[in-house]
């Protein structure tokens, strides 16, 4: 693996060091790692795009709650928001892990033992389509920090190759109609709106959510 320390300036990156290290090269990113005037340096790291197991379910859940709670700020009420716990979740998760359903999906992206992002997803759980062929995104968050590396691309193109090597020509996936930033990072990777939404009513709120489709 090759590490590389760089410099960060107007959107720039310019590597300044590089240096060979000990470890499986699987795909490297930049990953900025501090928030003051080291904010400027960052190092191209190894990204692993793997399987979930139930060893993740604590960093799923950070993910989860963290990415809710920055990008539905103003979508959803505070309060669901800030009553959100990475403990519930985590325990949730755990479940999920131990007892996956059949043809379903679960892979993290793990940096430095870090779950910076996580996507699920498999058999479709709309009752309204009868076609088989079509498999549905169940979910994609990154970690805050970590948005615009590539690591949500990384994670739905490993999701497809999965789904596509299972047989599916297509699949789906409910976005908050409110998302609009998400809604256009979907549509800039070839997902469209297919028509149907839904509106799910949750504590005092409505979640309301549209569908989107796109052929793998
Ligand atoms: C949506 C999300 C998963 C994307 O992951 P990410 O790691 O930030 O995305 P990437 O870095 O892989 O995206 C890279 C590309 O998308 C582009 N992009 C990023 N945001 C964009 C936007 N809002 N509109 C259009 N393009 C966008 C980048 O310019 C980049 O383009 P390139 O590949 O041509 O260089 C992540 O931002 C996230 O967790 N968002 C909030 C949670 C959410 O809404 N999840 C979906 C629930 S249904």
């Amino acid at each position: 693996m090759i590490v590389k320390l760089g410099l960060q300036t107007s959107g720039y990156r310019i590597p300044v060091i590089i240096l060979p290290c000990q470890g499986r090269d699987t795909g490297s990113i930049p990953v900025t790692r501090s928030k003051n005037i080291v904010d400027r340096i960052f190092y191209m790291t190894e990204v692993n795009v793997r399987d979930a197991n139930v060893n993740d379910a604590e960093g799923i859940a950070t993910v989860h709650v963290k990415m809710w709670q920055q990008a539905y700020r103003g979508q959803i009420p505070d309060s669901f928001l800030d009553s959100m716990s990475v403990e519930d979740r985590t325990e949730g998760w755990k479940k999920e892990l131990e007892h996956p359903y059949e043809n379903t999906f679960a892979y993290v992206a793990d940096i430095d033992n870090v779950v910076a992002g996580w996507v699920t997803g498999g058999v479709n759980r709309d009752s309204d389509l009868h076609e088989t062929s079509i498999a549905e995104l169940y979910g994609i968050y990154v970690l805050p920090g970590y948005t615009n590396l590539g690591i949500g691309s990384k994670l739905m193109e490993k999701l497809f190759q999965n789904l596509k090597d299972s047989g599916y020509k297509q699949a789906t996936l409910w976005v908050l109609d409110t998302n609009e930033k998400t809604r256009k990072w979907y549509e800039s990777k070839g997902w469209r709106i297919e028509g149907k939404t839904k509106s799910e009513k949750r504590d005092g709120f409505d979640l309301n959510e549209v569908r989107y489709i796109r052929d793998l």
